[in-house]
C-alpha cells in the first residue's frame, strides 16, 4: 500500500517527483473517452522507467499462444489490446540538449487530474545539466465531446536562458507491447505523410490487419501571441512528423497546442482514413485547444451530473468513488454494441483489454444506474452477437447440439486465455453472462430482450450445463466435476458450490424466459425452436431432473455451503494468522503452496449468495460470511465489493467500511501492489455497487426499487442519483435521515425498509 496522492474531492494530486512511482501515476491519471485511451506518459523525451501506452477501442492482436506443452483445445492466441501509435509526443531540445525529467534536478513537480473537467495538468520545474532553467506546463485530455480527438497545450518557460528550441511534433507508429509473446511489433506502415502543417501515419494491425489512422496538427504562441513557424516536414518508417525552432527570451513562454485525431478502420472505410483524417485536422486546428476543451468540460460536467456520488465528511472516500466512477465513464460510453469493458480499460495492456465475465457480474450494475437503458442493452447485444462463437468453443471441447461456453477472455468471441485451469474450468462465466440478462431484466423490465436476443443465448448456456453435469451414481445426484470457481487459488475442484448453483439456476431461468417468449410472442418462440432445433419437452424435463437433483455440498454441522467437495480437508487458518511477509500470496507463495491452502481469492461461495440473496435467510448468509471472510485474502480487486454489500446485509458496519476503502482506493493507495499494470477498471463499478447496493442497501424485488440506508460513522452524509425505468432517483442519506425521490419522471413506489412510500 503507498500514500503518496494528495487528498482532495474532485483531483488526484501527486506533489514532487517520485521516479520509483512513476508507473503507478502513469496507470491512476491515464485518460480515456471510451474510443481511444491515454497512459499518464509524458510528452517529451523520458529515458526513466516508463510504460508507454495508448489504445484505440477495439483494435487487437492475437498474439500467439505461450505455453509449455500444447493440449488439444488451447486458444491459438491471447487477444492483445494493443499499444497503438503514439500521438502525445513533443521533443523538446534546447540548445542542443534534450530535455528529460531523468536527467537534471527537479525542483518542483506535480500531476493533478481534474476528474470534473476530464483534464490532467502537468507542471515541474527542471535545472538542466547544462544549467539552464526551465518550466512546463502540460495540460491534455482525450475529448469526451469527439471520441477521435485528443489534444495538449505544452507552455515551456525558460527561466534563466535565453537561446533556441527545437520543437518537435511527431505521430509515432513504430511502438510496441511490452507483453508481447515473440518481442514482434504489431503494427504495419500503411501510408504516412508531413507537411509544414500536420503529420499523418495509417498503420495497420498484423494479422487482424485493423487500420488507425492518427495525425496531429498544431499551433505555437510565443508571449501568448500567435506565431507562424516554419515547419520542417519530415517522415520516417512508421514516423512522420514537423519540427520547428524558436529564438526564446528569459522569462518568455513558447505554448504548443498539438491537436490529434485517431481514426480507426472499424468506423471508417480504409480508403477513406486518410481524407477524412485531413479534414477533421483542420477543423480541430480551427477549433483550437480552448473551444475543444469547453465542449469535453460541458461534456463532463453533464455526465457527473446524473452519476456523482456525494461522501460529506470524508475525503479519502469521496475521491476514492469520484476516481471510480470517473475512470469507469471514461472506459465505455456505451455507444457502441462492439465494445466492451477490458480489466484494465484504457490504462495498462495486462489482461489484454479484453472482455472478462466481470462485464456482467459487476459493470452491468453501474451502466443500469447511471445511463440510459441503451447503455446496458448494448452489452448484452454484445455477448448475442458472440453466441456462434461461444456454440464453436463449447464445440471444441466436445460438446453438441448447440451448447454454447462463453470465453473466460475475448475480443471477438473467441476464447483467448490460455491457462487451462480457466479456459477449460473456470466456466462459471457462462452462467454469469446468464444471470447479466437477468439482472438488465429485473431492473428495467425490458421482457422484450428476450424475445430479441435474450432467450437464444439462454438456450444455449443451458444445453452447456446439461452436458457439463453428470449424474454420480455414488451420491444419487448430478455433479460437476473438475472446475475452477471464481477462488482462483484452487483449481480442478468437484462440486464448486457456486458453479453448480449457478448452473440450476439458469436452467430454472431459462424455463420462465421461455414461458416469458411464448406469452409475448408464441411465434417468436417457434420460429426460434426451430431454428436452433429446440426440442421443448426433451430438453426441459432433462434441465428439471437436473434441478431436482443437483448436489450442492454443504457441511450441516457448521451449517455453511462449500466451496467444493475437498475444502473442509485443507487446514483451516484465517489470514489473521498469515505474516505481513506473506502478502500478497500471489506475489509470495509458489502456485503449489498457493493451491493447497484454504485461503479464498475473491468471493466464490459468498458470490452465489451475493447474486440470490433472496433464497437465502439472514442464519444463513452471517454462517458462510463468518466462515468464509476470514480466509479471503482479497487478492481479486472484484473482492471487496462484495463483502461490503453483504456485510452491510448483516449489519458489519466496520467490516463493510474497511472493505469500502479497499476498493474505492484500491489503485489510488496501491492496495495489490499492481497499479503500475493498469487501474482495475472493472471492479471499479464494484465500489459503487458498494455504495449503491451496500450502504444504500438498494435492490430490485418485483419490479419495485428497495432501499435500506445505513451511513457509515466516519461519514456525515452521501447521496446519489439512479436511472430507473425513465425516472431519475435522488437518494440523500445522513445521520437519521433519508430522503429518496423521484426528480424526474412519474411517481413512482418505493420501498424504505419496510415502509412504502410514494416518491
Ligand atoms: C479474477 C477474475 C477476473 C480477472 C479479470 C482475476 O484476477 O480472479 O475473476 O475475471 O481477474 O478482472
Amino acid at each position: 500500500m503507498k500514500q503518496y496522492l494528495k487528498h482532495d474531492p474532485w483531483k488526484i494530486i501527486e506533489e514532487g517527483f517520485s521516479p520509483e512511482y512513476n508507473r503507478i501515476s502513469e496507470s491512476v491519471f491515464s485518460l480515456g473517452n471510451g474510443r481511444m485511451g491515454q497512459r499518464a506518459t509524458f510528452e517529451e523525451d523520458y529515458s526513466g522507467d516508463t510504460h508507454q501506452g495508448s489504445y484505440v477501442a477495439g483494435v487487437y492482436y492475437p498474439d500467439k499462444t505461450r505455453v509449455g506443452w500444447w493440449k488439444n483445445g488451447y486458444p491459438e492466441y491471447f487477444a492483445k489490446v494493443l499499444n497503438a501509435p503514439s500521438w502525445i509526443d513533443i521533443k523538446i531540445t534546447i540548445d542542443g540538449e534534450v530535455l528529460d525529467l531523468a536527467k537534471g534536478k527537479v525542483a518542483s513537480f506535480r500531476r493533478e487530474l481534474d476528474m470534473q473537467s476530464g483534464l490532467l495538468t502537468r507542471t515541474f520545474t527542471l535545472t538542466m545539466n547544462s544549467g539552464k532553467q526551465v518550466s512546463v506546463e502540460a495540460k491534455r485530455f482525450c475529448s469526451m465531446a469527439d471520441g477521435e480527438v485528443g489534444a495538449i497545450r505544452y507552455t515551456i518557460t525558460p527561466l534563466n536562458f535565453s537561446g533556441q528550441i527545437e520543437i518537435e511534433l511527431p505521430v509515432d507508429a513504430d511502438v510496441v507491447n511490452k507483453d508481447s509473446n515473440y518481442d514482434e511489433k504489431f503494427w504495419l506502415e500503411i501510408y504516412k505523410a508531413a507537411t509544414a502543417e500536420h503529420a499523418m501515419v495509417i498503420a495497420e494491425t498484423k494479422k487482424t490487419a485493423f487500420q488507425v489512422c492518427t495525425g496531429m496538427t498544431y499551433s505555437v504562441l510565443q508571449n501568448k501571441t500567435a506565431v507562424q513557424v516554419e515547419g520542417n516536414a519530415f517522415t520516417k518508417e512508421k514516423y512522420a512528423s514537423v519540427a520547428f525552432t524558436l529564438n526564446v527570451k528569459a522569462q518568455e513562454e513558447v505554448c504548443i497546442e498539438k491537436l490529434a485525431v485517431v481514426l480507426s478502420s472499424e468506423n471508417y472505410k480504409k480508403e477513406n482514413l486518410a481524407g477524412a483524417c485531413e479534414k477533421k485536422l483542420v477543423n480541430v486546428k480551427k477549433e483550437g485547444f480552448s473551444k475543444l476543451f469547453e465542449a469535453h468540460k460541458t461534456n463532463w460536467l453533464k455526465r457527473w451530473e446524473g452519476a456523482d456520488i456525494t461522501i460529506e465528511g470524508d475525503i479519502a472516500a469521496q475521491q476514492g468513488i469520484r476516481f471510480n466512477i470517473f475512470q469507469l465513464m471514461q472506459t465505455y460510453t456505451g455507444e457502441d454494441e462492439r465494445l466492451n469493458i477490458g480489466p484494465k480499460g484504457f490504462t495498462g495492456e495486462k489482461y489484454g483489454g479484453s472482455t472478462y465475465w466481470d462485464t456482467e457480474a459487476y459493470c452491468l450494475p453501474f451502466y443500469l444506474g447511471t445511463a440510459e437503458e441503451k447503455v446496458a442493452r448494448n452489452l448484452l447485444v454484445y455477448r448475442h452477437k458472440h453466441l456462434q462463437r461461444a456454440i464453436e468453443n463449447a464445440a471444441k471441447l466436445g460438446f453438441t447440439n448447440g451448447a454454447a461456453l462463453y470465453p473466460m477472455v475475448t475480443m471477438n468471441g473467441e476464447e483467448c486465455h490460455n491457462e487451462w485451469e480457466i479456459t477449460f474450468e473456470e466456466i462459471h462465466r457462462n452462467g454469469a453472462i446468464a444471470y447479466g440478462i437477468y439482472d438488465y431484466i429485473r431492473y428495467t423490465g425490458d421482457e422484450s430482450y428476450l424475445v430479441q436476443y435474450g432467450l437464444e443465448v439462454l438456450i444455449a448456456i443451458s444445453r452447456f450445463w446439461a452436458q457439463r453435469v453428470n449424474w454420480s451414481a455414488d451420491k444419487h445426484k448430478y455433479v460437476m466435476l473438475g472446475v475452477t470457481g471464481p477462488n482462483e487459488y484452487e483449481n480442478n475442484v468437484n462440486n464448486n458450490w457456486y458453479t453448480n448453483l449457478l448452473a440450476v439456476w439458469t436452467l430454472e431461468y431459462t424455463q420462465q424466459a421461455l414461458e416469458s417468449v411464448k406469452r409475448q410472442d408464441q411465434k417468436a418462440f417457434e420460429t426460434l425452436a426451430k431454428r436452433i432445433s429446440f426440442n421443448e419437452s426433451e430438453e426441459t424435463s432433462k434441465w428439471m431432473d437436473i434441478r431436482t437433483n443437483i448436489y450442492l455440498p454443504e457441511d450441516t454441522i457448521r451449517g455453511v455451503f462449500l466451496q467444493q467437495d475437498g475444502f473442509l480437508d485443507k487446514e483451516l487458518l484465517t489470514v489473521s494468522q498469515l505474516r505481513k511477509e506473506d502478502r500478497p500470496l500471489n506475489q509470495k507463495w509458489s502456485w503449489d503452496r498457493i493451491l493447497r491452502s484454504c485461503f479464498i481469492k475473491q468471493a466464490d461461495v459468498l458470490q452465489g449468495m451475493y447474486f440470490f440473496e433472496e433464497r437465502f435467510t439472514h442464519d444463513e448468509l452471517k454462517r458462510n460470511f463468518d466462515f468464509y471472510e476470514p480466509m479471503t485474502v482479497h487478492e481479486s480487486s472484484l473482492s471487496p465489493c462484495v463483502h461490503v454489500i453483504l456485510a452491510s446485509v448483516l449489519g458489519y458496519k466496520e467490516k463493510a467500511y474497511e472493505m469500502y476503502l479497499r476498493t474505492s482506493r484500491l489503485d489510488l493507495d496501491d492496495y495489490n501492489n499492481d497499479t503500475e499494470d493498469g487501474c482495475h477498471i472493472t471492479s471499479m463499478a464494484g465500489t459503487w455497487m458498494s455504495v449503491v447496493k451496500g450502504f444504500g442497501g438498494m435492490r430490485v424485488r418485483d419490479g419495485k426499487l428497495h432501499f435500506n440506508p445505513f451511513i457509515p460513522d466516519q461519514w456525515k452524509s452521501y447521496s446519489f442519483k439512479l436511472e430507473f425505468r425513465g425516472r431519475v432517483i435522488q437518494v440523500n442519506v445522513s445521520k437519521g435521515s433519508t430522503d429518496i425521490k423521484v426528480i424526474s419522471g412519474d411517481p413512482l413506489e418505493i420501498i424504505v425498509g419496510e415502509e412504502k412510500a410514494l416518491a
